[in-house]
């Protein structure tokens, strides 16, 4: 079967997806127990309220143990147990991991890291994406498991394979190499266009014919950057096109609403989720705490918001986070008592109308023993249980919430093609980081109690009061114009350094930095000046600032803060210039938080931005969703201390009225139901 040219049929339509409810599940792997623990399973996830169950993710090498062998019986078995107890099936199709009868047979789809190395099987995802035999034995399976349960009435989403590139994003073999030719042609035409997007008359590096362009493996020195950002953009293309050519046949056999889990997290960059976001039926995400950074709970509020975002704003399923420890960072921190419930409720104040973990039950066995589990290896007589089965009541409670969406003042310009080429192998300094320098006004912003969406370049901000672009390193000439219309129109913009610098052949723009937004900014840049780590500098408003600074010069903004000291004495850090109807200002420099949140502030009062919450250290968060006739204010506390904010109307998670004053004891939620003036 040529798997590659199969078509996505269009013609054929999903129903969305739907559920009673706010979703309340979990990954479920039953092959690792027995019938006897089934049978409890079941009954233990009607007591905690789960209702909505992904199976078969992993489940291959047990319903085809021989090639074109299938078995389904357990799986049978497990559908039916599920559906008899009215649990509705997120189905996996199953094809995540290969199982060793593949690989043996097949050695050729194990996947080729950037050294030349094969990655063997023995952990998970170990496929070529490009791979027309894995693809040809998935498919095959798909099309059996899409046979067999397409119509079941369990069935509520099908889940295709599990957090597609995960591992195996990247693959540098000779089929990848192929695809990438066939790819490069379909994007630029002739080989002199590669040629010229690339850059290649630089150390001699020009192609003359397609065959001699590989996958960018290891060299001695740096690689061709241009080169690299194509393999990016090459890379989440093909795994996208992986995903249609498997839900092209579920489609065949079912009208049940198709999605896959995004990993919308701090350590995993590979897929342009913009451009896979339309092709879901409804977005999923999976979002895990990173303990490794230095405020986990404001990342996952980001990660929230730019799912939303992916999900245009729509209502969103978180479909795995871990209801305590993970397994796999240096140090797998437990979750405070209520903690697990904050941040479901954190994900569903942004936007998520479920809420799911991995996994069911702790695995006794494998690599995943030590992550957490919804039953721990403890049972049932724990804290962590009666949590769970807390939660589930709080979700049944806060069914009403579904279909009501976020609306936000202020927006920051997110885009994975600037994360790829700003964080490249060669760049002023190794010490800027794009995620960091997004994180880092996103938390202002948390801080100062603004909500804020997360958005693609090129999105029509007209309804914004604040537009953000953080480090916006590569765009598009028809992108930066979106953001300078909207200046011109009216809007209020912040872009800080390294934005702008190139274009999207990773193409420096000549002429002063930034060269994008120069105008739209009134100063131009002859130089950087990166810092070195730990040196700190003053500006004349007192502010602390590192990392970076810049030779600046104003042809029309208006200084707002210079350099005291440092390689740059009396060098413009901050401007702002009026633009048409609007204001465009520009920060040269890292601050340091507290100064970052003063300018913020600033910045947010001339924009009129209204802050839904209270301004503090992000302890207190509140989110607000509305509805058709209502408005659900979230209010969270991160904090030790009990607190007080002003509310009218039902609190939700208590079911009590609130007059004047809503009480948010610490480390809880409380849901404020408003309603509107009809
Ligand atoms: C991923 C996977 C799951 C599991 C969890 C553990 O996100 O999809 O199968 O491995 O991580 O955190």
């Amino acid at each position: 079967m040529n798997t590659r040219a199969a078509t996505h049929d269009a013609s054929a339509t999903s129903t969305p997806f739907v559920h009673e409810g706010i979703a309340y599940g979990c990954d479920y792997n039953p092959e690792q127990w027995g019938p006897e623990v089934w049978a409890e399973d079941v009954l233990l996830m009607r007591e905690a309220g789960v209702d909505l169950v992904a199976i078969n993710i992993f489940g291959w090498s047990h319903i085809e143990p021989r090639p074109g062998e299938y078995d389904f019986d357990r799986l049978d078995t497990i559908i039916e147990l599920l559906h008899a107890h009215g649990i509705r099936i997120n189905l996996g199709t199953g094809t995540s991991s290969p199982p060793p009868w593949l690989t043996t047979l097949h050695p050729e789809i194990l996947p080729i890291v950037e050294d030349g190395t094969t990655r063997y099987p023995g952990g998970r995802q170990a496929w070529c994406p490009s791979s027309p035999v894995f693809r040809e034995h998935a498919l095959a399976l798909v099309e059996k498991v899409a046979e067999r349960y397409g119509r079941h009435p369990a069935i509520a989403l099908w889940h295709v394979s599990n957090e597609l590139g995960c591992h195996n994003a990247l693959c540098y073999c000779d089929d990848t190499a192929g695809a990438f030719r066939v790819w490069l042609q379909a994007r630029y035409g002739t080989i002199d266009a590669v040629n010229t997007a690339w850059g290649t008359s630089f150390w001699s590096q020009r192609y003359g014919a397609w065959d001699e362009i590989l996958t960018p493996r290891l060299t001695l020195s740096s690689r061709n950057p241009g080169q690299v950002l194509d393999f990016h953009r090459f890379s989440s293309d093909e795994l996208l096109d992986y995903y249609r050519r498997e839900t092209a046949v579920l489609r065949r056999h079912s009208r049940v609403a198709v999605t896959t889990n995004f990993m919308v997290t701090a350590h995993i960059r590979n897929m342009d989720y913009w451009t896979w976001a339309p092709e879901v039926d409804i977005v999923a995400n999976d979002h895990y705490l990173d303990h490794r950074l230095a405020e986990p709970a404001t990342e996952l509020a980001f990660a929230a918001d730019l799912t939303r975002g992916l999900a245009q704003g729509k209502p969103w399923l978180l479909m795995e986070q871990a209801a305590g420890s993970v397994n796999w960072q240096p140090h797998n921190l437990a979750k405070a008592p209520g903690e697990m419930t904050r941040n479901s409720l954190t994900h569903v104040a942004r936007g998520a109308d479920g809420i799911c973990f991995f996994q069911w039950r702790a695995s006794l066995q494998g690599s995943e023993k030590f992550h957490s589990a919804l039953v721990p290896h403890a049972g049932t007589d724990t804290v962590l249980w009666r949590e769970v089965v807390a939660l589930g009541e709080t979700l049944d409670r806060l069914a009403e919430v579904t279909g009501s969406t976020v609306v936000a003042d202020a927006a920051i310009i997110f885009s994975w093609e600037s994360w790829w080429a700003g964080d490249g192998e060669t760049r002023p300094s190794q010490s800027v980081r794009y995620l960091e320098q997004v994180h880092a006004v996103y938390a202002a912003l948390h801080n100062l109690g603004v909500t804020v969406d997360i958005v693609a370049p090129g999105t029509d901000l007209s309804r914004y009061r604040l537009v953000v672009a953080p480090a916006l390193h590569l765009v598009s000439d028809a992108d930066a114009q979106t953001l300078n219309d909207y200046v011109t129109a009216g809007g209020h913009a912040l872009v800080t350094f390294f934005s702008g610098i190139v274009d999207e052949n990773d193409r420096v723009r000549p002429g002063g930095y930034p060269g994008a937004f120069r105008e739209m900014l009134g100063i131009t840049v002859e130089e950087f000046s990166p810092l070195l780590p730990g040196q700190v500098l003053t500006l004349d408003s007192g502010a602390a600032a590192s990392l970076w600074s810049e030779r600046l010069r104003s042809t029309g903004a208006e200084v707002m803060a210079s350099y005291l000291d440092g390689p740059l004495p009396g060098v413009p850090a901050i401007t702002r210039n009026r633009r048409g109807e609007g204001e465009a200002w520009y920060l040269a420099t890292a601050l340091e938080s507290g100064d970052l949140i003063d300018l913020m502030r600033t910045i947010c009062r001339q924009a009129r931005v209204t802050a839904v919450g209270p301004e503090g250290d992000g302890t207190i968060e509140v989110v607000r969703r509305v509805g058709a006739k209502a408005t659900y204010r979230f209010v969270i506390n991160h904090g030790a201390e009990d607190v007080d904010l002003p509310a009218e109307g039902r609190e939700l998670v208590t079911g009590q009225t609130v007059s004047r004053v809503v009480r948010v004891p610490a480390g809880t939620v409380r849901v404020i139901r408003e309603d509107l003036a009809s």
